[in-house]
């Protein structure tokens, strides 16, 4: 490895010599912070602490804070505009140059701000080191962070909204089926199942609101507040932020650089979703199986075994919810990451990338293939149907049945309770007692209980607000489909 300051010697004469720098010479020093060092960096060093490997996936948005940066430079005086034309024309060649995959990235330049300026520098000599004016990588790589999270959210936002689309999609299909609802895994009440695409539809659009609720904070912008106290030269900030669509600048240039309150706070919202997918994905895995039958699972999503020859196993699903640990961990990363950071900018701060990366990676590919899970899979209706009389499913709504005639609640729970441990002994569905039980449990359950009992009429005695009866659960789909048409 060459020694970082092999130019040091030629750049001391030629500073003797001349009382300024050769570009050509200057171009040689390895490293933008060479100036005051004296020794060689541990070869070591350089692979320890550089991060171009992976935040090279800034770089669109180094570009495109850069061009706002060098327009600013260039409207109050700091840049003439024929200097800010070649910067911008140079880094929008470099743009196109990474875009194509000819742009050769040098672990020694450390990150990818350094590279991106260092190839500016090496077409441009002096004017390309005009750029770094008013600004630090430390408000530079914060607002490269922040383009990039909402690039990512605004990706992100479509995606879930085409999941809820998959979902309302289904109420076209299977607007008629009646589905056991579960707490604890047990048996409940009935529901449509409308009413459980929708429960994904409320899940996922919460998730949209905080991506909504984030972005406000995610949205603020930072450069200009440079290394940690703002600059003397007169930048305009305000410029930066309307060019690059930020809705405002951060207010304290301490505050600025040194937090990543917004990175997390993604991530967080990005956990949720993940949470929300892994329920949905459990919940699919046992619906899969033979004990439950309720559902056959698109074909190009599963795969086999490679010693049981009739399994068809659900590892996207599996996956959907297994890849929830990453996220989660991201989160927990992160937040360990930051704690106990003095003010201002630190060095631990370039660990956030990847974790943030990983996150968006991840949920995105699980928010995909979600969507076509739920599009493809089909409902065993016949298997589903067959079995709705087991777990005394109309238990409840018999319950809110005598409640109705004036019986105390705790009472009629108390005496449904008992016939439902009669029907057990007998192993038949309340439906099949004889009426003679009923009036023996209480003078109020008449001949008229056999028009209560049953799931058909139990979901259709439902009419609370959000509750699973028909007349709520169409209100609601004709609502989803406007909204998401
Ligand atoms: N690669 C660095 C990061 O991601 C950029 C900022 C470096 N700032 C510094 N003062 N060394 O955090």
């Amino acid at each position: 490895m060459a020694a970082p300051c092999a130019s040091r010697e030629v750049r001391s004469t030629a500073l003797a010599l001349t009382g300024r720098l050769d570009v050509a010479e200057f171009v040689l020093t390895k490293k933008a912070w060479s100036g005051v060092f004296e020794g060689d960096t541990d070869p070591r060093v350089e692979q320890f602490t550089e991060s171009v490997r992976y935040d090279q996936r800034l770089a669109a948005q180094d570009i495109r804070g850069s061009t706002a940066h060098a327009h600013m430079l260039a409207s109050v005086g700091l840049l003439s505009s024929d200097e800010a034309q070649q910067i911008v024309a140079e880094l929008a060649q470099i743009g196109r140059e990474i875009e194509a995959g000819t742009f050769v990235f040098r672990t020694e330049l450390e990150d990818v701000h350094m590279n991106i300026e260092r190839a500016l520098i090496e077409r441009l000599g002096d004017v390309g080191r005009k750029l770094h004016t008013g600004r630090s990588r430390n408000d530079q790589v914060s607002t490269d962070f922040r383009l990039w999270i909402r690039d990512s959210m605004d990706r992100l936002d479509v995606k879930l909204r085409d999941l809820q689309r998959a979902f309302v999609g289904r109420t076209e299909r299977d607007g008629d089926v009646i589905l056991p609802g579960y707490t604890h895994l047990q048996r409940a009440q009935p529901v449509l199942a409308n009413h459980y695409w929708l429960a994904y539809c409320e899940k996922l659009e919460r998730d949209r609101d905080r991506l909504v609720d984030c972005r406000e904070r995610v949205n603020q912008l930072p450069l200009g507040t440079a290394a940690l106290a703002g600059t003397s030269l007169a930048i305009d900030r305000q410029q930066v932020a309307d060019a690059l669509g930020f809705a405002g600048l951060l207010a304290n240039s301490l505050d600025s650089s040194s937090d990543r309150d917004f990175a997390i706070e993604f991530c967080f919202v990005l956990t949720l979703i993940a949470e929300h997918l892994s329920t949905w994905a459990e919940e699919w895995i046992l619906w899969a199986t033979s004990e439950f039958d309720f559902l056959s699972l698109p074909q190009a999503y599963c795969t086999g075994s490679s010693i049981m020859p009739q399994k068809i196993n659900p590892d996207v699903l599996e996956l959907v919810r297994g890849k929830t640990a990453r996220v989660v961990g991201n989160l927990q990363s992160l937040l360990v990451l930051i704690k106990g950071l003095p003010l201002a900018y630190n060095r631990d701060l370039q660990e956030d990338k990847e974790r943030v990366f990983d996150s968006v990676d991840t949920v995105e590919a699980c928010v995909e293939l979600a969507t076509a899970v739920v599009t493809g899979a089909e409902l065993k209706r016949e298997s589903i149907a067959a079995r709705l009389d087991r777990g005394y499913l109309d238990a409840t709504t018999l319950m809110e049945y005598l409640i109705g005639q004036g019986v105390p609640q705790r009472l009629a729970h108390e005496i449904i309770g008992q016939l439902v441990g009669q029907a057990m002994k007998l192993e038949v569905p309340l439906a099949a007692l004889p009426l003679a039980s009923f009036q023996a449990a209480h003078a109020a359950l008449d001949e008229k209980v056999f028009d209560v009992l049953g799931v058909r009429q139990a979901v259709e005695a439902m009419t609370s607000v959000g509750s699973t009866g028909p007349a709520q659960v169409a209100r609601q789909v004709a609502l989803w489909q406007q909204r998401l048409s």
